[in-house]
């Protein structure tokens, strides 16, 4: 807590102020030796979280699980994961997290299990087992094809037939990965004590994966196909995802698991994995008050790093959220490419302005462990892939290793992850220059400027809540006031640029040899180069 005041976060709730960083568990510190990650190493590097100023921590999943797609095929929601260690384990970092001011999310599984899991295990025995309607299951049709034309989001049908009762199951994901049935009142009240179940544990709020597409259409009917003026991915899988995905009573759950958030008062967050457009996204606020949240924006994530394209995607998520929702930014994530390779193509004054951006955007920023440290995508060759997507489809897409290698802590071997004679189950990378050891001695580095803008955030209420407003400026430069007396900008261009009528003070600038200047009038802006100031009130 040094740098945060208890009646900032007083004043509101904790996931509106708060700084989300997401743990990809497996790859972020390994106590045992065995070359995965586990809890205790996040509970060995709670200080260091602290110290970098994170509020709320998402543990990608830590439940029991065969790791067919990595912990998102569940096979019992209420057992923690042999390799990630122990219930005691996970109780430990709650409570441990709680005392350092963060809060802990796990990752909430709901579309499908794993097909281990003992419910499908047993829904799978016949057609008159009584989990039989857990899941999606459906007969042929008469020439025996898929009954209808869904494709699942890892490629190819959505449907497998099962031998055993000669009916298909549908899965939107791996064969390994059976779809619930969540028109099902039998799954909806398991899903109630599981979410219950981990909040009595103490965690506060939940990561809900694909949970835009866990109610189907009741009637199975098939997609229409895509036209050339659908997304790309619609366009990849030749259709629209109509009754798959987005179907209206979707919206009964989340706001039944609102409620038994509400419940805890607000303590508990629902953040949901929305990938949608911005007008789907907002539905997936309710009215601002009883459904999620906060939604990932997955328009802002996958766009260009382009002040144009950025800012209006910004707006107008600002005009179609309702009410106070609260927008969430992040620039990378388990399953897509980090943004300093993405946006910055590995230049380190792009990777710098991208931070100062989503740390000074009105909504919550959710990093990606190693956003803080400018940590690229690290190849990952075709022997040493752990992804299924990128084991079936390498060398057309090479999945999703290159974004889930370990975290470098140092420069050593096993980079301080792992031991220094341990295999570590995805290749090492970024060890050279990225090190959180060595970048914690530099004050220029990419570390300390991630550290001190979220430490200016929880201390700046108007970086915190103040609401955004977009400021003229040149081409290529996307300037916004936050609340009253606070701006901020960022250079996007090869081009060095002049901002016109700012009088105040530069609080923290990529180059940090400008923080402390005080601006009158106009400031120069380099190439890439972002900052914050503190400004005299400007007119409306
Ligand atoms: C989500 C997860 C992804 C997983 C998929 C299926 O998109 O983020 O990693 O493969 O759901 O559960």
């Amino acid at each position: 807590m040094s740098r945060r005041s208890r009646s900032t976060l007083d004043r509101e709730p904790w996931w509106v102020s708060g700084v989300f960083y997401q743990v990809y568990i497996r790859s972020f510190a390994d106590t045992n030796d065995d070359g995965i990650g586990d809890i205790n190493g996040v509970i060995g590097h709670l200080d260091y979280l602290e110290w970098l100023g994170v509020t709320g921590i998402w543990l990608s999943p830590v439940t029991t699980s065969p790791d067919a797609d990595w912990g998102y095929d569940v096979a019992d929601y209420h057992a923690i994961h042999r390799d990630l260690g122990s219930m005691a384990d996970l109780d430990l970092l709650i409570a441990s997290a709680n005392q350092r001011g963060a809060r802990i999310l796990l990752d909430l599984v709901p579309n499908h299990t794993s097909d281990q899991h003992q419910w499908f295990v047993d829904s799978r025995s016949s057609r008159t087992s009584p989990r039989r309607d857990w899941y999606v299951w459906a007969d042929p049709k008469p020439d025996g094809s898929p009954p209808n034309n869904w494709v699942s989001s890892f490629g190819g049908p959505a449907w497998t037939l099962d031998p055993l009762t000669d009916q298909y199951y549908l899965h939107n994901h791996l064969a390994a990965q059976p779809d619930l049935n969540w028109w099902n009142e039998d799954v909806r009240q398991a899903f109630d004590e599981i979410l219950c179940f981990w909040m009595d544990r103490g965690v506060s709020g939940f990561r809900i994966d694909v949970c835009n597409i866990i109610v189907k259409d009741a009637e199975l009917r098939d997609n229409p196909p895509a036209t050339v003026h659908d997304d790309w991915e619609s366009r990849l899988f030749g259709q629209r995802p109509v009754y798959n995905a987005n179907r209206p009573e979707v919206h009964d759950v989340i706001r039944r698991w609102r409620r038994l958030a509400d419940a805890r008062g607000d303590r508990c967050v629902l953040l949901g994995e929305t990938p949608v457009d911005i007008g789907v996204l907002a539905e997936y606020y309710g009215d601002g008050t009883d459904e999620l949240h906060l939604a990932f924006n997955f328009p802002f994530l996958s766009a260009p790093f382009d002040a144009e394209t950025l800012r209006m995607i910004v707006e107008e998520t600002g005009s179609r959220l309702p009410g106070n929702a609260q927008p969430a930014w992040t620039g990378s994530n388990h399953d897509m490419s980090r943004f300093s390779t993405r946006w910055a193509d590995g230049d380190i004054r792009k990777s710098r302005a991208a931070l100062l951006m989503l740390l000074c955007l009105r909504g919550t920023p959710v990093l990606y462990q190693g956003d803080e440290i400018g940590l690229c995508d690290v190849p990952v060759a075709h022997e040493d892939m752990r992804d299924p997507l990128g084991v079936a489809y390498w060398p057309a897409y090479a999945g999703r290793d290159a974004m889930r290698t370990p975290m470098p802590w140092k420069n050593e071997p096993g980079g301080g992850f792992t031991g220094p004679s341990v295999r570590p189950w995805l290749p090492l990378g970024g060890l050279e220059s990225k090190t959180v050891e060595d970048q914690r001695k530099d004050p220029g580095s990419l570390l300390i400027l991630a550290r001190d803008l979220i430490g200016l955030r929880h201390i700046t209420p108007d970086l915190r809540s103040g609401r955004y407003a977009s400021l003229q400026a040149p081409h290529g430069i996307w300037s916004w006031r936050r609340g009253e007396n606070t701006v901020v900008a960022v250079n996007f261009t090869d081009n060095a640029a002049t901002l016109e009528g700012l009088e105040g003070e530069i609080l923290i600038a990529t180059d940090r040899a400008r923080d402390g200047t005080s601006l009158s009038g106009s400031v120069a802006i380099s190439p890439w180069e972002g900052l914050v100031a503190r400004v005299g009130s400007l007119p409306e």
